[in-house]
């Protein structure tokens, strides 16, 4: 049973962008986690419906950052490499990012998205617009024998029925098939008290620790992890039918630190998550007063990146237009909209930067602060600064 330990007050739907004419529908819904002690599974206290989450007009487009279209195409090298399947299978495979270096390989994409579904059935990976489930698989099962590779970055964690999707991969999984997933690491959460990777999206936030119960359920053993650094850091768990062999050396060294890591954090008992909560209000109090008392001494804040994830803090900490002037965001089907819940304009990034009348940009997207820092040399150097409440509350540079 789930047991709660961190309320986010009442939130939108946080990739809700609005045009005018919707922002008189729009509806919040309260933003609760809990607790799993038996699975250990850190999930959202109720499930929102996914068919209102992931539709024909989503719009979080996983090419959009060069940081995300290099992880991914060194990823699909490094998997090649190590396991040289003939089949992939990408569960949420958003615009192709990541399949699209499979060219040369069978494909299968699922993406329940319709506006992305026909972007990778454009580029002639076999589509297949929908959720992943074991409808969707016996579906797969019809046009492939079994599937060597199952890659799933930043979806299993969409899934609230995370059971029935896993259960699912096993089904279509090849005997020395891998089972590869990609999702913000809950240690990493709670270390850099992160708690705007907890929206509706996220049905849960995945540790090895949840993944190993969840998996020997369906007979799957974890053989490897990695920490990756995208999302503000990540986890890499490598899965495949118990007791079977990939060809690889072994690595389950590495899965056995990463759990005792995660064990020795306190990730598998709730007075853990009870000190998350009090560090998350801590946060909101400290990010709300230097923001308002940077705005009182007259000092103009913008945001950059629209991220869904700006949207939980604005809200969390009531922070509306009235400090924030308006969010920059290079994704085009964002722009020109305001942010959910609190209504702060979203903007198409200025040619040559942020520009000169702004003293403080809050970083929504801080996952990308490297490569942000990187673009924005010029604001920095005429003394403009960033904001960020990333591992804590923190003007930088
Ligand atoms: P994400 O953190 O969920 O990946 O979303 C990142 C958002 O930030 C996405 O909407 C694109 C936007 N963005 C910018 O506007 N400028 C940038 O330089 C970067 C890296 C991202």
């Amino acid at each position: 049973m789930k047991r709660q330990f961190l309320n986010l007050g009442m939130q939108p739907s946080a990739n809700a962008f609005l045009r005018d004419d919707q922002l008189s529908e729009e509806t919040l819904f309260s933003l609760r986690m809990g607790y799993d002690s038996k699975t250990s599974l850190v999930s959202l206290m109720e499930f929102r419906d996914k068919s209102s989450l992931f539709h024909e007009e989503y719009v979080y487009i996983s090419s959009a950052s060069r940081t995300m279209r290099d992880h991914f195409s060194k990823a699909a090298l490094e998997f090649s490499a190590r396991f040289d399947p003939k089949t992939v299978l990408e569960i949420g495979s958003n615009d192709g990012v990541f399949i699209d270096n499979f060219a040369d390989r069978n494909t299968v994409a699922i993406e329940p998205c319709e506006n992305f579904a026909e972007m990778t059935r454009g580029k002639g990976h076999d589509t297949i617009s929908d959720f992943w489930n074991m409808s969707t698989a016996e579906e797969v099962l019809q046009r492939y024998d079994t599937i060597d590779l199952v890659f799933a970055a930043n979806s299993l964690s969409h899934i609230p029925e995370i059971d029935e999707a896993i259960r699912s991969v096993a089904r279509v999984l090849s005997d020395e098939g891998i089972f590869i997933v990609e999702s913000p690491s809950l240690l990493n959460v709670m270390k850099n008290v992160a708690y705007d990777q907890v929206y509706d999206e996220h049905a849960h936030i995945l540790s090895v620790t949840a993944l190993a119960a969840l998996f020997s359920d369906s007979d799957l053993e974890i053989f490897d992890v990695e920490n990756i650094a995208v999302h503000g850091g990540s986890l890499r768990v490598f899965a495949q039918k118990a007791g079977a062999n990939n060809g690889t050396p072994n690595s389950y060294d590495n899965v056995a630190s990463a759990i005792s890591e995660e064990q020795s954090y306190g990730l598998d008992s709730y007075d853990a998550y009870v000190q998350f909560g009090l560090d998350v209000e801590r946060s909101r109090d400290e990010l709300s007063s230097l923001l308002r008392s940077l705005k009182a001494a007259g000092n103009k804040i913008v945001a950059y990146g629209a991220t869904a994830k700006s949207s939980v803090v604005f809200n969390y900490c009531e922070i509306g237009p009235d400090i924030i002037d308006y969010i920059s965001d290079t994704t085009p089907c964002k722009q020109n909209k305001m942010s959910p819940g609190v209504h702060i304009p979203v903007i198409p990034p200025y040619d040559g930067g942020i520009p000169k009348d702004v003293n403080y940009a809050f970083l929504g997207a801080w996952n990308y602060e490297s490569e942000i820092m990187e673009k924005e040399q010029d604001f920095v150097a005429r003394g403009g600064r960033f904001i960020t409440h990333i591992p804590s509350v923190r003007i930088t540079p």
